[in-house]
């Protein structure tokens, strides 16, 4: 059962006899299975918002690659609509946003996006695997709420932090609320563990995340209140400048990629748990080269602790590669 999984008894800091893996992105586009379930429908949003089939693609990784927990298919940009948010994801441009003023964002009402927590049921009802529900942090949804598509810098989100605070933290506020709500429904729903990804905040000095933490704070203790039981991973990419200020944070885990090195950051970490850090380039690499590579990781992991950290990488697997490697990885993580 999900409860006694390898996954959730290494968050938990329990015994474990080997390091359990998911990776990020694990059902997606480089899958022919997830492409063929995907050209069943027009768009990106319908495979999100049809049950069955998000239902299926989430599973695809158990089959598959025989990873050690599922993370629900949906996307970060998904909820937005419930706020009122226009949403669309456009075949090679990515996500489009029509954002209305801030004060005109509906109140969060979970019944707008309902598929989401009715594909966690489904997931639930079809696989014993622990289930990952996660939402995106209230930065990097605010970077795609004031660019309205996705974007190399994020200029506008930075503009209005340092220009107009007063907006910021209304936005701030207003996200924040809404992801409790969102994740807390994945949770009552039966979603096993949280991950709240924070993809964009890289672009944001030490300074400027530390005072935009405390809204990552006030949604990391308002969930421990909700649910104490669901372990929260707080994925942040850049993690080689922004490591000090996130770990003190009170997240159950932290999801780090390869720009920090594993053993500062297994010393920096305290008593949380560490999910990462392999570079999805390395599925480019001989086989040889990325089992080497996955090794050191663990090993680094090995040596400082014997529970508390989960194989990941250290941001999604990228669209072009070959799936044999992916299953390659695991095996070699589950030795
Ligand atoms: O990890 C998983 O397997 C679960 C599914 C998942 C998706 N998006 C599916 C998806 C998760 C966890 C996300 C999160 C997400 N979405 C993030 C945070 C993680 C990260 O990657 O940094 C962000 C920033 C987004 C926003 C987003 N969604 C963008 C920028 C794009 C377009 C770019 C791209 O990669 O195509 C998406 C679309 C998207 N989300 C796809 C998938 C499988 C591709 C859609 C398709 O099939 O055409």
């Amino acid at each position: 059962m999900a409860e006694s999984s390898l996954f959730l008894r290494a968050l938990r800091g329990e015994p474990v006899e080997r390091f359990p893996v998911w990776l990020m992105r694990q059902a997606g586009r480089y899958m022919p299975e997830y492409r063929a379930l995907r050209s069943k429908v027009k768009n990106f949003w319908e495979l999100c918002s049809t049950v069955e089939l998000a239902v299926e693609v989430t599973l695809l990784p158990e089959r598959l690659l025989g990873v050690d927990a599922l993370i629900l298919f949906s996307d970060i940009l998904v909820p937005l609509k419930a706020l009122g948010f226009g949403v669309r994801f456009e075949e090679g441009k990515g996500p489009l946003l029509e954002v209305p003023p801030p004060s005109e964002w509906r109140r969060f009402d979970p019944s707008e996006v309902s598929f989401v927590f009715e594909t966690v049921k489904g997931v639930k009802k079809r696989s014993s695997l622990p289930l990952i529900g996660f939402g995106g942090a209230p930065f990097t949804l605010a970077a795609y709420a004031f660019e309205g598509k996705t974007s190399r810098e994020f200029k506008e989100v930075r503009k209005v932090l340092h220009g107009n605070p007063k907006l910021f933290d209304l936005v701030m506020e207003k996200l924040t609320e809404m992801s409790v709500e969102y994740l807390s429904e994945q949770v009552k729903a039966g979603a096993d563990a949280l991950q709240l990804f924070d993809s964009w905040a890289f672009v944001l000095s030490p300074e400027a995340f530390g005072r935009y933490s405390r809204w990552l704070r006030e949604l990391a203790l308002e969930l421990k209140r909700r649910h104490p039981e669901t372990p929260v991973i707080y994925f942040f990419r850049g993690s080689g400048h922004l490591y000090r200020k996130a770990f003190e944070l009170p997240f159950d885990a932290f999801s780090i990629d390869w720009t920090l090195d594993l053993e500062t950051a297994l010393r920096a970490v305290g008593g949380a748990a560490l999910q990462g850090n392999l570079d999805p380039a390395l599925l480019f690499a001989p086989e040889e080269v990325l089992k080497e590579e996955t090794l050191k990781v663990l090993e680094a992991a090995a040596r400082k602790r014997k529970t508390k950290f989960v194989f990941n990488l250290g941001h999604g697997i990228w669209p072009e590669t070959d799936p044999a490697k992916v299953r390659f990885l695991v095996e070699v993580v589950k030795g």
